[in-house]
């Protein structure tokens, strides 16, 4: 699947997903943000008052509205039809949030403009990562701050069906209490309900943030409170579903 493929596929997951499930997702997103990413991602952030912010793949924007109810001037950017109910929210509730219906691949026309840029699960799903994460570097001033998480490479378990002849995320920790890893070296498309998802190594994506002179300077690999371990084993409290990256652009 290429990039634009993969955006229609999002659209089809807005069709999929629909208005009740986004019911639950309005202030917060779902169980994952909640618990591991949001405040982490807002600690990479720092003081973001009156800050420029894009939030990159807002999908329908829950986001981009945290943000906003922080005092920041949000763009929220997303290529798919998943920004239908991100518009509907704005609506409602307005906030003032700019919404562009856009790929990031193709995000050219705002070059050092942003103080920050934070794109929550999105380069993974991106197959022209590359292009993405050039455009959101050079949209950004100078000290601007990139925050970005991805599924941890390293700890998501990719599955070969020989009868699909397709890559499918093996899920299934709670049975086993341990998670076990085929191979990891190897790039592959991994099916999701409608779209894919682009497992890389870490390394991949670290060293494309280096050889586009990005300093990182902070990764967060969150831990889900034991508390969550009451009635059964949570993969979270031991191996980390995801990793937040921060990288700062220091021009010399
Ligand atoms: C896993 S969802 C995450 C959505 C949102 N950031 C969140 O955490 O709720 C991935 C998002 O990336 C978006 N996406 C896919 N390809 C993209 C592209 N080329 N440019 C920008 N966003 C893209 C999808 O449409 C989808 O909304």
């Amino acid at each position: 699947m290429n990039t634009k493929e993969n955006i229609k596929a999002w659209s089809e997951n807005a069709k999929t997903f629909g208005a009740e499930f986004f019911k639950n997702y309005k202030n917060e997103g779902d169980f994952w943000h909640k618990e591991l990413l949001n405040q982490n991602i807002l600690d990479g952030l720092g003081d973001i008052k009156g800050k420029k912010i894009l939030d990159a793949g807002c999908g329908e924007g829950y986001f981009s509205r945290i943000l906003a109810g922080k005092g920041s001037i949000v763009t929220g950017l997303e290529p798919s039809d998943m920004i239908n109910s991100a518009i509907e929210y704005e609506k409602i509730n307005e906030l003032g949030i700019e919404y562009i219906k856009e790929d990031l691949c193709n995000f050219d026309h705002r070059k050092n403009y942003y103080d920050a840029f934070v794109a929550i699960n999105v380069f993974m799903d991106i197959p022209d990562f590359e292009i993405a994460l050039k455009a959101c570097i050079e949209s950004l001033k100078n000290n601007g701050i990139l925050v970005f998480s991805i599924l941890h490479p390293c700890f998501t378990p990719v599955r070969f069906n020989k009868s699909t002849n397709e890559y499918t995320k093996e899920t299934d920790y709670d049975g086993k209490g341990l998670i076990e890893i085929e191979e990891y070296f190897k790039e592959v498309h991994v099916i999701q309900t409608n779209d894919v998802y682009n497992h890389r190594t870490l390394s991949t994506y670290l060293n494309k943030l280096i050889s586009f002179s990005m300093t990182i300077e902070k990764i967060i690999e969150p831990q889900l409170d034991l508390e969550f371990e009451k009635e059964k084993p949570n993969k979270d409290c031991h191996i980390p579903t995801f990793i937040i990256i921060k990288a700062k652009k220091l021009l010399k």
